[in-house]
């Protein structure tokens, strides 16, 4: 289906062209003005400089000709020139029908379906996941669905940071604990030697532990420093011990992810494109781009039109160990070959905004991918604490987003001790799937690139913007449909204005999807979700559906309730927001 605002504008550009003039001016939004009319076209005032003429006068020859259309029950011109459009019932019911029927619910597909890769989640291997991470990875999982539901081929990975330094200092500090362990000596052989198992727990204490001692001590820095180089030049028995952290890790991510409700089709890491480094280095050196500087190796991307300097970026350091643009540079190559990309996305925190700059300019400029391909930063904000800074700990530490999830949940299970609706047993898996729900759309409502604050009894009232009452409002359709067995739901008309707000609303579902997609921002969805459950909810309280006597008006509504129910369930798949049945 197109959206509400593509079909009308075909109309409305036929018109304009019948009229003589540019077609290009039949452009229809939604009105400024909702208690004057639903929609509107401002292609007049464009059209009056193209031909020397009153706006008014070409907006008074084109609504002449609208005004015969069968959609519209109104087309007025107001001074000096907009073009103020009022759907009629017949119209409005129809495209809902449509939505109603229609496999994605009304969602748009692309015309030109397109390959997307993104890149989100980004965890290092041996440090617990934290908050910092949890936009990444909801941000980025409702991008993923968002584009898959608008019909795009979307792979998704996750990106690990598994090759960097972290190791390093891993491996130095387990060298210091247990220096007996094979896999330190020198001698290593894969085929005799084998690799103690390690804990999560251990992994988990040994990394800020390493992390803080290398600030203080020199020497281990430097121990660390070499296991690094050493392990990415493929000494054996740091290779066996990285595996073995990796195994650790990666299943505690995988954990943690799917309490999340998060998941990726690649778990790629930065040690995947290490085997492109050479090629990429090879590439920079041909074409001329890289060159010496202070012993590191660098590649200029500073543009002529940028207001600010640029600096280069660094793609093998002094040491000669390569970092995070070198493995992202690879990566792109590796991405390139796997899946042909038309998109790379990487949602990622906008601090990095500096780093992607330069890694996107030096891929275009090193022709790693065409230069058509879209590389893009979806960039986000922080999650705040109540004082407007980065969300701690009581104790002013970095908050584990394990010990987040449950402090959600808990608080959750808390307010569901005094449901009349929700027993015992079912307690706890609503407790999870409402605080999830709280969570997310509390993040979800805020424009990505926005910083918000964490405010865990906003986001769990059943009153506001909040993904709780969202899911009350599928919960009241529930109920409706349950003590509405036996009948046949069936849109015969529209009979009040509350059901035109919700039809309206519904129409306009499209457009909410396609500004998320060009917008890369899953906050116009939670919006669109939120406009319609409101608008749902007044209907609700002006109407009792059930003991309505008039048969056409009752089997109408269920159909209505149905469909609203069914919309917002695709909103809430997409924002990746699990329903109840009944709370
Ligand atoms: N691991 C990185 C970090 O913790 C994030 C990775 C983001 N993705 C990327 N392709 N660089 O900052």
């Amino acid at each position: 289906m197109n959206s509400i605002t593509k079909a009308l504008t075909a109309i409305v550009i036929a018109a304009f062209e019948q009229c003589g003039y540019d077609p290009a001016l039949g452009e229809v939004t939604p009105s400024d003005r909702p208690d004057i009319c639903q929609f509107q076209c401002n292609g007049a005032f464009a059209g009056a400089k193209l031909y020397r003429k009153a706006p008014f006068m070409i907006a008074e020859e084109v609504a002449a000709l609208l005004r015969e259309k069968s959609e519209f029950s109104s087309a007025e011109v107001v001074k000096p020139g907009f073009i103020n459009l009022i759907l009629t019932d017949e119209y409005i019911l129809s495209v809902v029908k449509e939505i109603a029927a229609d496999e994605h619910a009304g969602i748009p597909q692309a015309e030109n379906p397109q390959t997307i890769v993104i890149d989100y989640g980004g965890p290092n291997v041996a440090k617990p996941l934290h908050i910092g991470h949890l936009r990444s990875a909801i941000i980025g999982q409702a991008m993923k669905n968002l584009a898959r539901a608008c019909g795009h081929k979307v792979y998704s990975d996750v990106h690990l940071g598994d090759w960097g330094l972290q190791i390093g200092l891993v491996i130095a500090e387990l060298n210091e604990r247990f220096p007996e362990r094979r896999c330190f000596a020198a001698d290593f052989d894969p085929e005799r030697d084998s690799v103690e198992p390690l804990s999560a727990e251990l992994l988990c204490e040994v990394y800020p532990f390493a992390s803080n001692k290398s600030k203080e001590d020199e020497a281990f820095k430097e121990k660390a420093h070499i296991a690094t180089y050493e392990l990415q030049n493929g000494r054996a028995g740091y290779t066996a011990l990285w595996k073995e952290i990796l195994r650790v890790s990666v299943a505690d991510l995988k954990e943690n992810y799917s309490r999340l409700g998060v998941d990726f089709d690649y778990w790629y890491g930065e040690s995947d494109a290490d085997k492109y480094i050479p090629e990429l280095m090879k590439i920079l050196e041909e074409k001329g781009l890289s060159y010496e500087s202070d012993g590191a190796l660098v590649v200029d991307v500073q543009q002529e039109d940028d207001k600010a300097p640029i600096p280069p970026a660094i793609v093998r350091k002094s040491d000669n160990s390569s970092i995070y643009a070198t493995t992202d540079l690879a990566t792109i190559i590796q991405r390139e070959r796997d899946f042909k990309p038309d998109k790379i996305w990487y949602v990622v925190d906008k601090r990095q905004e500096l780093h992607f700059t330069q890694v996107f300019r030096c891929a275009k400029r090193a022709q790693l991918v065409p230069q058509e391909t879209e590389l893009e930063l979806l960039g986000f904000g922080t999650m705040n604490g109540s004082d407007g800074k980065p969300y701690k700990t009581r104790d002013g530490g970095v908050m584990r987003l394990s010990d987040l999830i449950e402090t959600v949940t808990e608080s959750s299970e808390k307010r569901l001790e005094s449901s009349a609706f929700v027993s015992e047993e079912n307690r706890s898996e609503y407790a999870r799937k409402l605080g999830m729900a709280a969570l997310k759309f509390g993040d979800l409502i805020n424009h990505r690139a926005k910083d918000y604050i964490f405010d865990i009894d906003k986001f769990l009232s059943a009153e506001g913007k909040t993904g709780i009452y969202i899911l009350y409002t599928i919960s009241r359709i529930n109920s409706i449909m349950n003590k509405a067995e036996g009948l046949k739901p069936e849109f015969r008309g529209i009979y009040t204005d509350a059901e035109r707000e919700i039809m309206l609303r519904l129409l306009m579902t499209g457009d909410a999807f396609r500004l998320a997609m060009s917008e890369k921002a899953p906050n116009y969805v939670c919006e669109n979700a939120y406009q319609l459950a409101v608008a749902f909810s007044r209907f609700y309280h002006e109407n009792r559906i059930l003991d309505e006597e008039d048969e056409d008006k009752k089997l109408s509504w269920l159909a209505l309730s149905l469909t609203v129910k069914r919309v917002i369930t695709k909103h809430l798949d997409v924002l990746g927001i699990e329903t109840v049945e009944n709370m």
